[in-house]
């Protein structure tokens, strides 16, 4: 058994409390790689930002679960010699879908942990997000328990369409699982294509999605005061990263993410964790096509991998300053 305390890393309770308070959200980034990990570390210490690194089922099988672990393990000791004394930093588990799985991670190290039974019928996810809840919280591990369903189609998240949260069930979900936080469907979804263009509107030449659902939001937000609320599915899929992409050699079409101005909205409100993980996705490869379209003789993996990390670093900083506002809030520097 690995306490995520003796690792440097924290819980997400206090940064919720703040960040609900502030009307701001915290980063969640999901890695795979080192160059990820550097990228996101690099970026929350030049911001001087709390930041929620995350491991996906896919990852793990990807990656290695132990390497991942001492990957977060050596972010906190990366991320003060870059000059940060007191980082925060969570290493969470995104999208669990079992109770042995969360287990695994709390007894490795993790500080957080997601529970996924969106797609269980209701009363079987409220049993299956208590019993994580239950086993996590006597280890002071936090855990983001789901309701409502978001569409799309990634390795380990699928759902052909998308089911809205109710609000009418989110006291009696987050008060019978015991939850620290609450993942609601409000009209994003995985991966880099989030809607049709036929879902689209035609405006100055520009497809503009549909806009999320805050009339529910904010009935959730009543029904739950400070109670924090968390978005999945939130890349905005940057056009130029998807034309770099396309410009050399890659076919992307019709990648549509979430308008940022949407996403600056739901930070002021008690969204307090929002999920980016297809634009890290979209900044590493076009750098990497670029890069390698440029300079065609290159094959060692550091000549394209450190453009690579740049742009993530980039990608991430303006997420933090831009679009979520988490810079500048640590609890100290
Ligand atoms: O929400 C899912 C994340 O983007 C992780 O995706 O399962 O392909 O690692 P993945
Ligand atoms: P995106 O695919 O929009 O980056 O969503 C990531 C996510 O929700 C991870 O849990
Ligand atoms: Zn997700």
């Amino acid at each position: 058994m690995v306490n995520y305390k003796d690792l440097g890393l924290v819980n997400t309770r206090e940064m919720f409390k703040r960040a609900v308070a502030g009307g701001y959200a915290i980063p969640a980034f999901n890695f795979n790689t080192m160059e990820q990990m550097q990228a996101i570390v690099m970026a929350a210490v030049e911001t001087k930002s709390p930041v929620i690194m995350q491991v996906s089922k896919g990852a793990r099988n990807y990656a290695n679960a132990s390497i991942l672990r001492f990957m977060a393990e050596g972010a906190v000791a990366y991320a003060k010699e870059l000059g940060c004394e007191h980082p925060e930093i969570v290493l969470h588990l995104d999208h669990g879908d079992s109770f042995e799985l969360c287990k695994d991670c709390i007894d490795m190290g993790f500080s957080s942990v997601m529970i996924d039974g969106s797609h269980l019928p209701y009363e079987e996810n409220i049993a299956l997000a208590k019993k994580v809840v239950d086993y996590a919280h006597q280890y002071d591990v936090t855990v983001e328990a789901e309701l409502g369903v978001l569409a799309g189609v990634e390795d380990e998240v699928s759902a052909a369409e998308s089911h809205y949260t109710k609000p009418e069930e989110v006291i009696d979900f987050a008060t019978r699982t015991g939850c620290d936080s609450l993942a609601i469907s409000i009209g994003t979804s995985h991966g880099a294509h989030k809607f049709t263009p036929e879902q689209c509107t035609l405006v100055n030449g520009v497809l503009v999605p549909p806009p999320l659902a805050f009339d529910i939001l904010a009935e959730i937000e009543k029904k739950l005061p400070g109670f924090p609320i968390v978005l999945h599915g939130s890349s905005s899929v940057p056009m130029d990263e998807v034309n770099t992409i396309n410009q050399y050699g890659g076919k992307l079409e019709a990648a549509i993410g979430i308008p940022e101005e949407q996403l600056r909205k739901a930070a002021k409100s008690a969204v307090c964790k929002i999920n980016i993980d297809s634009d890290s996705r979209l900044a590493m490869t076009a750098a990497i096509r670029k890069h390698l379209a440029e300079h065609p003789g290159d094959f060692d993996p550091r000549q394209y991998l450190k453009p690579a990390r740049e742009n993530m670093k980039k990608m991430y900083i303006h997420k933090i300053v831009n679009v979520l506002g988490s810079d500048g809030k640590l609890a100290q520097c």
